[in-house]
């Protein structure tokens, strides 16, 4: 059985992730394939149970060490639990947030070195990397108040970290493109639902042969 395919979808709040993940996941099984869809933090029982630490009460809950190491603690328990045994069987992984999002966040958004950031995931992701990133990019302004209308009950804390941290963390994940074009596609999310999954669409079939 060849391995299946790992595809991770990056962006700030509010980018519209959900959406085009479950029509990507879709379009994929309309296509043949078993999709697994999954989420970080989260995506395995350990995992959820350090997520609700994560996003839920203030901002300044964990320094960013602390939280560097629990969101690649979570990482590494959805690696061996859920994305590796999926790929072993031959599906497709859809991921919503993945390790770019630890450089966006942590890096560009709470300040720790890269080299701090690319060492402690280097042991989280033990070898297990995306074949292909697709990062929604959508103004702050925009991605915040999409974010606040759907309303994440207590699932609020970095939403609420403040326009500025927002800014560099977009800023950020346009590096991250521009540092590994090979596996990263910069995905305009502005326009409408059907546009962007057209955008994600074509970003998909080209690497992957599909039609
Ligand atoms: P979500 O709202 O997309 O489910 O993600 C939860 C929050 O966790 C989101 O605000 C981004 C943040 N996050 C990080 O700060 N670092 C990470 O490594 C990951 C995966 C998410």
């Amino acid at each position: 059985m060849a391995r299946g395919r790992f595809i991770t979808i990056e962006g700030g709040e509010g980018a519209g992730k959900s959406t085009q993940i479950g029509r990507l996941a879709a379009a994929l099984r309309r296509n043949g394939q078993e999709v697994v869809e999954t989420r970080e933090p989260g995506g395995a029982p350990g995992a959820l149970e350090i997520r609700k630490l994560l996003v839920e009460g203030a901002t300044d809950r964990w320094d960013a060490v602390s939280e560097l190491l629990l969101h690649s603690a979570a990482r590494h328990d959805h690696i061996v639990r859920t994305i590796e045994p999926a790929l072993a069987r031959g599906a497709w992984v859809v991921c919503d947030r993945f390790a770019d999002s630890t450089m966006a966040y942590q890096g560009y958004g709470h300040g720790l070195p890269r080299d701090t950031i690319d060492s402690v995931t280097r042991v989280a992701v033990d070898g297990c990397w995306p074949d292909l990133t697709l990062i929604l990019d959508a103004p702050v302004d925009i991605g915040l108040q999409r974010a606040k209308q759907r309303g994440g009950g207590a699932e609020d804390r970095y939403e609420r970290m403040g326009s500025a941290f927002h800014e560099r963390l977009r800023q950020g994940f346009h590096e991250i493109a521009r540092r590994d074009p090979q596996r990263c596609r910069l995905i305009d999310a502005t326009g409408s639902p059907d546009t962007v999954a057209d955008a994600i669409w074509l970003a998909v079939r080209e690497p992957f042969g599909l039609t």
